[in-house]
């Protein structure tokens, strides 16, 4: 593993190695003990979109790990100026260990990993969202001990959540039922992935898709740059929310995850985001140590 650009790039063992690592630092850094494996590295984290999780995960986990991130606005940068992102790759790959980059485009990834010489992390790109996912992965092992004989539904936008979680949920081996209306389905690229397994299920009936699920995610409507859409959107998805109903559908013992930030009484209704707390903030916890395990894989020469 040299990046982590989209989840479809890593094998099932690579994932479990992820998880597994992640799982091995949470216990470190709740018992004290050092895990300095990124001593004299550093992270260049290039955003383009908002965040609160993404920056502060990152931004702490290369600390706890000693090493010095660097947090680039792309407004500030000359990316921001139309410097080509081939020309910053290998700029930036002469002074840092690694980048992290939040940006719109899929391909300005791939390009940033490409062109640079250093291990390049997605930090969510409209097409996907892997440390997110990873996050959400090792919730799930965390709650439910393994993957095997899980029921994962995702209920809303086929967005960059929906991609990554369809593709992470087959690997890891769970049933992956995805709802989502008609014109807002998950990226292409991924139904032809999930066509390989008879364990997925495409459907815009969400009671469908939570009926006997052990886990039950969602995410926001309008998704960073779609905002201008919320009208018809909100349209769109009536009937997509997870509920009440949705969960009395569910297997009654299923956790909730939702990525975070949340629209409460839009994708959830406050109270089953309140009921499902304890999961939903172990998962936003997650996200630091995932990502910790990825920048250690990555940059420590693991
Ligand atoms: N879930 C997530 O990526 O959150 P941020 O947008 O706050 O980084
Ligand atoms: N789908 C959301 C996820 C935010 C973490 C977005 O792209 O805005």
């Amino acid at each position: 593993m040299k990046h982590l650009l989209k989840m479809m790039d890593l094998s099932k063992e690579e994932i479990i190695d992820i998880l597994n690592l992640a799982d091995q630092l949470k216990y470190e850094l709740k018992h004290g003990i050092p895990h300095t494996h990124l001593k004299g590295k550093s992270l260049g984290m290039i955003f383009q979109k908002a965040s609160t999780r993404t920056r502060v995960s990152f931004e702490t986990g290369m600390y706890q790990l000693g090493g010095y991130p660097l947090f680039l606005s792309a407004s500030e940068l000359q990316i921001g100026r139309g410097e080509p992102v081939q020309d910053t790759a290998r700029v930036l790959s002469r002074y840092i260990d690694g980048i992290m980059i939040r940006t719109f485009d899929q391909q300005e990834v791939e390009d940033l990993a490409a062109y640079g010489s250093i291990p390049v992390i997605n930090g969510l790109t409209d097409f996907s969202h892997p440390c997110q996912v990873l996050a959400d992965l090792m919730t799930i092992r965390e709650y439910k001990g393994s993957f095997d004989g899980l029921k994962m539904c995702y209920i809303g936008d086929g967005n960059n959540m929906a991609n990554s979680l369809t593709v992470g949920g087959l690997k890891v081996g769970m049933e992956v039922s995805v709802a989502c209306p008609k014109g807002y389905q998950p990226h292409e690229s991924v139904l032809e992935f999930a066509k390989g397994y008879d364990c997925f299920t495409l459907t815009d009936n969400p009671e469908e898709a939570a009926k006997d699920a052990d886990v039950v995610i969602t995410d926001v409507w309008a998704s960073m740059g779609k905002e201008d859409e919320i009208i018809e959107r909100k349209k769109a998805f009536k009937g997509y929310q997870v509920n009440d109903d949705i969960m009395s559908l569910a297997k009654p013992d299923a956790i909730v995850l939702h990525c975070l930030p949340a629209h409460r009484e839009e994708e959830i209704t406050t109270k089953v985001l309140e009921e499902h707390a304890d999961e939903i903030f172990e998962e936003a916890e997650n996200r630091l140590h995932a990502q910790k395990a990825v920048m250690v894989m990555l940059m420590g020469g693991k």
